[in-house]
């Protein structure tokens, strides 16, 4: 028995950003909270031609552009409080995984009408449904525009910074645009990023002990598109001659493997690799998805005695070639992150070894360990980490 929930209305394809105005409209939405990060997006051509759309389509908006890496839960509580003060109805995030997830967090805190800090790793379920949330994505990799989850840095007394995932049913968005022609703009290195961030949900969902056939065929079909096209995305495929249809190509499919991931990760969880990757990037600063990156081949290569055959699935829908195993999986994961400019490991990557235990301390506490496909003991996940920081994955 199995169940998938899925509710984010996607509208997808080159140009749909010009649908917004009118969708949210449909909603009733009349004073929407506009949620980006504080850097080139909220100055970028569709930021702009987003709010133009919104004018003419007589809904009012407010600007929460206060948003950075990893959102604190009290830019999260800045933005509710924001909200409340402009009497808005509806909110859209507008961006990366940070402001879309920061725009998930403002909409359940002022449903519930408390901080969102309640509820980050206390175990306190969100129990009501939040005002009209709509998700843009501007990368293709968290996918965080159909997923159930959000992430937030806390920050204890000590200044220990901790990234901590929540999840609700409430945090799907009512709609999801997806435009493959606003991810133009991003640089081959976050291009690259945010892929493996994509690529990390799709196999760590397909490897997941909570995996169900529906999931799987997302993970499959996300996989597949990024074999073929994320080298072309960054520009590290041989270029042919027609080039620029090519990459726009690309970027389409990636697009759209980010969110068939997210769709998946919501259903089948995540494991290991963002066990580590969460405390890397809370610790160290590395971004999410070169912090995946590096990691997942690790990973892949620690489960091989326990999902052998999922990981040759995995190589196979990669790779466009029948017959290779496990192992070959594993390096062909590797290939595409050296293809791409990963580094081979967090010592390449400058994660200073003095962050080592705290890292761990992190790991051992992710609240998803229980769905990696291998029972790691805490000795593995040690070990492991050992390996992430100096070792080296074939490729
Ligand atoms: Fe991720």
């Amino acid at each position: 028995m199995y169940e998938f929930y899925a509710p984010t209305t996607i509208v997808f394809g080159e140009g749909c950003l010009s649908e917004t105005a009118q969708q949210i409209k449909k909603m009733g939405v009349t004073r929407a909270l506009l949620v980006t990060g504080r850097s080139s997006t909220a100055s970028s051509p569709g930021f702009k031609r987003l709010c133009d759309d919104l004018d003419t389509a007589g809904i009012r908006w407010v600007h929460f552009a206060d948003v950075s890496a990893d959102p604190e839960t009290s830019t999260v509580d800045r933005g509710a409080e924001l909200y409340r003060a402009q009497g808005c109805d509806g909110i859209i995030g507008f961006g990366g995984g940070s402001p879309i997830d920061c725009a998930k967090g403002i909409a359940a805190s002022v449903a519930e009408g408390r901080s969102i800090r309640d509820f980050v790793g206390t175990g306190l379920a969100f129990t009501k449904p939040v005002p009209p949330l709509v998700a843009i994505p501007t990368t293709a990799g968290t996918g965080t525009e159909v997923t159930n989850a959000a992430v937030f840095t806390v920050v204890d007394e000590r200044g220990h910074r901790s990234k901590k995932g929540t999840s609700s049913q409430f945090y799907f968005p009512r709609l999801a645009i997806v435009d493959p022609l606003l991810h133009a703009s991003m640089p081959p290195s976050l291009t690259a990023a945010t892929g493996m961030d994509a690529l990390t949900h799709a196999i760590e969902a397909y490897v997941s002990r909570f995996h169900t056939p529906l999931s799987d065929m997302y993970c499959l079909e996300s996989i597949r598109l990024i074999g073929r096209s994320l080298r072309t995305a960054c520009g590290a495929a041989e270029s042919s001659e027609g080039a620029a249809e090519d990459k726009a190509a690309a970027r389409r499919d990636m697009a759209l493997a980010a969110t068939l991931a997210g769709v998946a990760l919501s259903q089948a969880g995540l494991g290991m690799v963002h066990g580590f990757a969460h405390p890397v990037g809370a610790t160290a600063g590395l971004a999410h998805g070169l912090a995946n990156a590096i990691l997942l081949p690790f990973v892949m290569s620690a489960l091989i005695p326990d999902a052998g055959e999922r990981l040759a699935s995995i190589g196979q829908a990669l790779t466009g070639k029948s017959g290779i195993g496990a192992e070959e999986s594993v390096r062909a994961i590797a290939r595409l992150g050296r293809d791409i400019g990963i580094p081979e490991n967090l010592e390449a990557a400058g994660v200073p070894s003095s962050h080592f235990e705290s890292i761990l301390a992190d790991a051992l506490s992710y609240r998803r360990r229980k769905a990696s496909p291998r029972a790691f003991t805490d000795a593995e996940l040690r070990e492991l980490l050992e390996r992430m920081y100096r070792g080296r994955v074939d490729a």
